[in-house]
């Protein structure tokens, strides 16, 4: 089986320049690609940072980090990805918008690049059924902060060849991770169980049933969760937790995905959590303090 050793991920937001920094430390040649300078500025710095604080905590010694940081190409020209032997799509969580990413890989890519998906939630096979090489598409999802989470999913659809998925199953592995395979529904293994729960939180939250802070330190101390669900819903942000409820309610068309009256006012307002200073919680001063609804 050939190895995978040069990868390109497009998008380098939150997902995806975690996704490039742990392919370079785990020694592979990567090219991230953003639609403009600014984003990948904005990219660069947030490894920059991951790498600096792994090597303040010991993680990562000072000379490995050169190293991988050398391993890491910037660009905002997607035909830089074509010759890849891997090309993994972190762009935002829209339909379209990776569909078009994928055509466009499709007609410069050599037949035999694989192509994969970091999407949450939205269907892999729509994606594959777009290109010349379904049999070479796979979903790979990983989790936030995607250096420190060990997870990923490995989503194989019914056309996904046994080649591709015992390949990019091998490289999953040498990066550290450890895979769990899951078949192309939305949400796929964590998502689905993770959604209707942080909803539930919400929908506590709505009816008044208890503060924010107490059903979260309720799953902290109860379950020995290492963040409460509305924590969670800040930290993963309260416009992708939204998104990802969307499209899981209209694949499934079941309440218990669909996002509840407060989520949506709070996409309204902007109220994006973590990254926009406010979601349940206000993060403009020295501790996160709770925003009573
Ligand atoms: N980037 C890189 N490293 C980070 C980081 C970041 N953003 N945030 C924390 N870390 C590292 C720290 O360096 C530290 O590393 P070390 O143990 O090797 O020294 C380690 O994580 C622990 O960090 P802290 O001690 O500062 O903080 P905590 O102990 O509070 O842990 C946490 C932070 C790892 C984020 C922990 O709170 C946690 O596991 N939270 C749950 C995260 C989670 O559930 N993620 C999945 C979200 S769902 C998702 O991504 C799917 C999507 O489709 C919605």
């Amino acid at each position: 089986m050939v190895k995978i050793e040069t990868v390109g991920v497009v998008g380098c937001g939150l997902m995806g320049s975690g996704i490039a920094e742990v392919i370079a430390r785990a020694g592979k040649q990567v090219i991230v690609r953003e639609v403009e300078e600014s984003a990948l500025e904005a990219g660069r710095k947030r490894i920059v940072t991951s790498l600096d604080r792994a090597v303040e905590r010991e993680k990562l010694a000072p000379e490995e980090r050169e190293r991988a940081w050398d391993r890491i190409r910037f660009t905002t020209r997607l035909e830089e990805l074509a010759d890849r032997d891997l090309v993994i799509e972190a762009v935002i969580e829209e339909l379209a918008v990776k569909n078009e990413v994928f055509g466009t890989l499709d007609r410069l890519a050599p037949e035999e690049t694989i192509f994969a998906t970091n999407t949450s939630s939205l269907p892999v096979t729509e994606m594959a059924s777009r290109v010349q090489r379904p049999d070479r598409m796979v979903g790979l999802h990983f989790f936030n902060p995607v250096p420190v989470m060990k997870l990923v999913e490995l989503v194989r659809t019914i056309e996904t060849s046994d080649e591709t998925y015992q390949r990019v199953l091998a490289f999953a592995r040498s990066l550290g991770k450890e895979p769990v395979s899951s078949r192309d529904t939305s949400g796929f293994l964590v998502n689905l169980l993770l959604v209707p729960f942080v909803l539930d939180a919400i929908r506590q939250v709505e009816r008044g049933m208890a503060s924010i802070e107490d059903i979260d330190t309720a799953m902290v101390l109860g379950l020995g969760h290492p963040m409460g669900p509305l924590t969670l819903c800040d930290f993963v942000g309260i416009d992708t937790f939204h998104r990802i409820s969307e499209i899981m309610y209209e694949e499934y068309r079941e309440v218990r995905y669909a996002p509840p009256p407060l989520l949506k006012r709070m996409v309204v307002m902007r109220r994006y959590g973590r990254k926009s200073g406010r979601g349940f919680y206000d993060y403009t001063g020295d501790e996160p303090v709770p925003i009573p609804i």
